[in-house]
């Protein structure tokens, strides 16, 4: 379902060009759970951000569901992201004037406003949200900011979540929480793929995938 050919990254500066990835190959099956591990700059933002149809690698291919997501017109990749891909920040990224249950319906865009809000509700129940639904962010806690970013990626049905570094700001019982939300999106036949530097989503995984100055490691 997500295939990486010979993917290369640099970012072209100034003060000189940053090879972010360097000759990615990769296959990820429907309904894996992947952790990519690494450290601080070895590329896993770089990664996931290619693969959720956000960021064009300098070379190579990324296909995902069979599509060929950099030979898509903009307008047909954002559409084919809002209806395949949903995405987990570090820094939650939450809209900070809308309350929490507009940040989630913001995800079905305008097409969907009406049924968006029961839509909405629907999931924040899940995520034991219910309570915080016409809070602004800044009210939140971070777990509970996290929960609502969850929500927000859940809210169009992906076939697959990408989450980067989804704990890093959390306490362990958050984090565990989250952990528990992604897990249960694989259950029920969802395809996850997370980076972090730490170790806590390791129990989750089907598959863990080390990452090295932005080179797959397989050396074992
Ligand atoms: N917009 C950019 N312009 C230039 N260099 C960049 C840019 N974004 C990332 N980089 C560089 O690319 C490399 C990989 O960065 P990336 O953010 O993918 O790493 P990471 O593994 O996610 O790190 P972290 O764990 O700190 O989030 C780093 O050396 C970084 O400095
Ligand atoms: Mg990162």
């Amino acid at each position: 379902m997500v295939v990486l050919e010979n993917v290369v990254k640099t970012y072209r500066r100034r003060r000189g060009d940053v090879k972010a990835l360097s000759d990615i190959n990769l296959q990820i099956e429907k309904g894996e759970f992947v952790v990519i591990c690494g450290p601080s700059g070895s590329g896993k933002t770089t990664l996931l951000m290619t693969i959720a149809a956000m960021l064009r690698p300098t070379s190579g291919s990324v296909c995902v569901e069979q599509k060929d997501l950099y030979t898509m017109s903009i307008r047909d990749r954002a559409k084919f992201r809002a209806e395949n891909i949903g995405f987990v920040f570090q820094m939650f990224h939450l809209v900070p004037y809308l309350n929490i249950i507009e940040n989630v319906a913001l995800a079905g865009g305008v097409a969907s406003q009406s049924g968006g809000a029961v839509k909405a509700n629907e999931l924040l129940k899940r995520l034991g949200l219910a309570q915080r639904a016409f809070h602004r962010p800044s009210e939140l806690s971070a777990g509970e900011k996290q929960r609502t970013a969850i929500a927000r990626a859940l809210f169009n049905r992906p076939k697959i979540i990408l989450a980067d570094e989804p704990t890093g700001n959390l306490d362990p019982d958050n984090a565990a929480s989250v952990l528990g939300y992604l897990s249960e999106f694989h259950h029920s036949g969802g395809t996850v793929i997370l980076a972090t530097h730490g170790t806590e989503a390791e129990q989750f995984a089907d598959r863990i995938i080390h990452l090295h100055n932005g080179s797959i490691d397989n050396s074992g």
